[in-house]
Formats: structure tokens, C-alpha cells, sequence
């Protein structure tokens, strides 16, 4: 199994121009005690379990922590419970959850668990090296409030074996949360924080696996940093993210779209669907003219098929929050704010032309498009699909 001895590069804080990467010495037994939960969510690992808790062992004699380390097992009915108690270890405890599997969910669970200051969440297949767990120390206490171990950052790396599928996946993922964080690698799943970071965080509501990104964003971090580690491909046993658990990925992004940007995501869904609704009308009005129905009505076809396909998108995805209610009064609310809305791009346009005989016409029609636009989102997104109560924690149920 390849081991991770503790390279000085792999140490020193990133963005910490107090750092000096080449001289930083091992960080071991040069701080005080320093008091450290460590969450390992743990699903079928019986196969790694022996080598994670030599690692530990290791670790935990050579660092002088205190620590609490939390097998957050999902139960996997593997013998994981049992290879744990044998050991012996008072700092290391199993813990078989209940209710529903999920990887975030074990770690939540893990967090109301949590005894000590510093919290650190790792996978239990030693893609994380516990010998970095100083380095993302140091970088909290260096003023970062949220610390990554990254693959990205300089210094960091993964084994050679990542198959172009895997790093695009990865890749991608980080692309799409870039409006949350500019960090390189905000999908790992090994980070730290200080437990206090907590009293701060709304609602957790993870689905998924990027519980990292959602306490990042749910916590209010400012001063997110990374330090490099290497991430070991796993040699025991088998990854867990399967296709389905990637497709949660889309739907916690939006969730936490819609926590730090507010209505700004309502209405980047709305022109989204809005500019699906051209490509809809265009593509129902070329079916109906290939099935023979004259120019006319086949382009009022177009415009009826556009607006319930923008109806129903805008109803289950830019304002879901507002489901619950009669989707007919909401059906001919939408009708109306796009008829009105219709009424205020003329208007504004004829106004322009006839008050300003030099305005160039198109210029007039784009401003327009812009006024009828937002007018139309202001009526729906006030009036079709109100809420009693729009709070920003009520992130809806996607
Ligand atoms: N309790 C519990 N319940 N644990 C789980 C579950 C679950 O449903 N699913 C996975 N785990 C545990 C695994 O046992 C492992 O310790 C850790 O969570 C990560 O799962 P892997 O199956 O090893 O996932 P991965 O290696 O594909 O993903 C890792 O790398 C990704 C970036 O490439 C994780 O670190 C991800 O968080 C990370 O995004
Ligand atoms: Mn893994």
C-alpha cells in the first residue's frame, strides 16, 4: 500500500505567504496538545478498516493528539463493528447509524458527535492521508476558517492511475460550483474546520456527497484555503459513488445556488427557461408545418407549446418552492404576467420610437424585450408563484 511519509511540500499552507514550504519543518509535538474529532464516514470497508486504523495508530502516537475518531458506519453488516472494538482503542469509536445511507448524512450525524475543537472529516480508504491533518491545522490557525485537503493546489496530486474520466468528472463538478468558492478543489472529501464554525452554519441539508462544499457555503466561510496532499487511489474495496449519487450532485448545487444567491438563481432559471421556451417554439412550429398545418396556426401552435413547457420547467424548478399550490390558478396567473408582459414590451417600445422620432427602432425593441422580461418575472416571481413565508433557509425540497 503506497504510504504518504510527510513531505515538507505537502505541509505548508497554501496562500500562506508566512509559510516557507521548503524549510517548514515536521509540524508534529511543536503546538500544544491540540484536540481533534475525526469523522470517517464508512460504508462496506471492512477490507481498509485494519490498515486506516494502523495509519491512525501511527498518527495518533506520533502527533501527541487528542483525539476522537468516529467510524461513522452506515451499518455495512461487514464485521467493520467488530474489527473496531478489537482493537481496543478508547479513542476510537464505531458508531452504526440508523435511517437513511448517505455519506453526508454519516457525517452530520458525526458533527453533533463531535467532542473537540478542531473537527476533521477523511474517507475511510486512505485516499486521505491522516499525516496531513497538521497542515490543514496549521492552516486554520493561520486565519483560514475552512480548510481543504487538495489535488489541485500546488504540491498536491493523485496517483497516476485517474482515468481521464475520473478527472473530467472531477473537474466539471468544480466548474459548477464556482460561483460558491474559487478554491481548485472544494469536491474533496477531506477538509477541516473548528467545531465553533457550527454555531454559524444554517440548516445543513446535504444530499449526496459534497458535504465539504455545504459547510463551506451553509457556514459563511470567508477565508476558505487548501493545503496539497497526495490522494491515494483506493486499494481496498470498492468506491461507492455510483452515477446516481452524481446526479444528487446537480440537485445540491442548485440548492445552494438558491441559499447564497437568492432570488438572482430564480431568475437566471427564469431567462434559462425562457431561452428553452425559443428553441421549444421553434422546434413545435417546424413539427407542425412537416405534419402540414398551415403557417398561421402552426405558429400559434409554436407559442402554446413554448408557454406550457415554460410553464411546467419554471413550476418545477425555478419556483418549486411554490408547488404546493393550485397549479391551474398559477397556470393562468403565468398566462396573464406573459400577456401583460407582452402588453409592457410594446408599449415601452412604441413609447421610445414615438417619443424620440431618432431612436433606432431595434434598440427601442431590445429595451423592449428587457422591460417585458423583467416585468414578467416580477409578476410571476411575486404574484403567480408567491410564498406565505420565503425565507433563505427554506431551501425547497428539489
Ligand atoms: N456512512 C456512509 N454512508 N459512508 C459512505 C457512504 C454512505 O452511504 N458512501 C460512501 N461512504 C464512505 C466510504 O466508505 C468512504 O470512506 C468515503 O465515504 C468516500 O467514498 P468512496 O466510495 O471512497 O468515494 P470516492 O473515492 O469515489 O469519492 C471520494 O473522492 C471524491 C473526489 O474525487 C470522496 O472523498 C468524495 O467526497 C470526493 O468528492
Ligand atoms: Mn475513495
Amino acid at each position: 500500500m503506497p504510504r504518504n511519509p510527510i513531505h515538507p511540500m505537502s505541509t505548508a499552507p497554501h496562500n500562506d505567504p508566512s509559510a516557507d514550504a521548503e524549510a517548514a519543518p515536521l509540524r508534529f509535538a511543536d503546538h500544544d496538545t491540540r484536540r481533534v474529532s475525526l469523522i470517517i464516514p464508512t460504508f462496506r470497508e471492512a477490507d481498509a478498516l485494519p490498515h486506516l486504523i494502523d495509519r491512525l495508530r501511527a498518527f495518533h502516537a506520533d502527533s501527541g493528539y487528542e483525539l476522537q475518531a468516529l467510524i461513522m458506519d452506515d451499518p455495512s453488516g461487514d464485521g467493520s463493528d467488530t474489527i473496531v472494538a478489537d482493537t481496543g482503542l478508547p479513542w476510537l469509536n464505531y458508531v452504526g447509524r440508523t435511517g437513511p445511507r448517505g455519506l453526508s448524512a454519516a457525517v452530520v450525524d458525526g458533527l453533533a458527535r463531535a467532542e473537540h475543537p478542531y473537527v476533521v472529516v477523511m474517507d475511510a480508504d486512505l485516499s486521505h492521508p491522516p499525516e496531513s491533518i497538521p497542515a490543514l491545522l496549521d492552516a486554520l490557525d493561520n486565519g483560514h476558517d475552512f480548510v481543504f485537503g487538495s489535488r489541485y493546489v500546488k504540491g498536491g496530486s493523485t496517483d497516476d492511475d485517474w482515468g481521464l474520466g475520473r478527472w473530467l468528472n472531477s473537474r466539471i463538478a468544480t466548474i459548477l460550483a464556482r460561483p460558491l468558492t474559487h478554491l481548485k478543489d472544494p469536491m474533496a472529501g477531506f477538509f477541516a474546520f473548528r467545531k465553533s464554525l457550527l454555531d454559524q452554519a444554517d440548516h445543513l441539508n446535504p444530499i449526496g456527497y459534497k458535504i465539504g462544499l455545504e459547510l463551506l457555503v451553509k457556514g459563511h466561510c470567508t477565508r476558505p484555503g487548501e493545503v496539497p496532499i497526495h490522494f491515494t487511489d483506493r486499494v481496498h474495496g470498492e468506491s461507492k459513488l455510483s452515477f446516481k449519487e452524481q446526479l444528487k450532485y446537480i440537485q445540491h448545487l442548485r440548492r445552494l445556488y438558491i441559499f447564497k444567491f437568492g432570488t438572482w438563481t430564480h431568475l437566471i432559471q427564469f431567462l434559462a427557461v425562457g431561452t428553452l421556451g425559443l428553441g421549444v417554439n421553434l422546434a413545435a412550429l417546424t413539427v407542425l408545418l412537416v405534419l402540414g398545418v398551415p403557417e398561421i396556426p402552426a405558429i400559434a401552435g409554436g407559442i402554446a407549446v413554448s408557454v406550457v413547457s415554460n410553464f411546467l420547467l419554471n413550476r418545477r424548478f425555478t419556483f418549486s418552492y411554490a408547488r404546493e399550490s393550485s397549479w391551474l390558478r398559477q397556470f393562468l396567473g403565468f398566462c396573464g404576467a406573459c400577456a401583460l408582459g407582452a402588453g409592457v414590451q410594446f408599449a415601452v417600445a412604441a413609447y421610445l420610437v414615438h417619443t424620440y422620432p431618432d431612436f433606432i427602432p431595434q434598440l427601442a425593441a431590445t429595451i423592449g424585450v428587457v422591460a417585458g422580461t423583467a416585468f414578467n418575472f416580477i409578476a410571476n416571481r411575486y404574484l403567480v408563484f408567491k410564498k406565505q413565508h420565503v425565507r433563505l433557509n427554506d431551501v425547497p425540497e428539489a
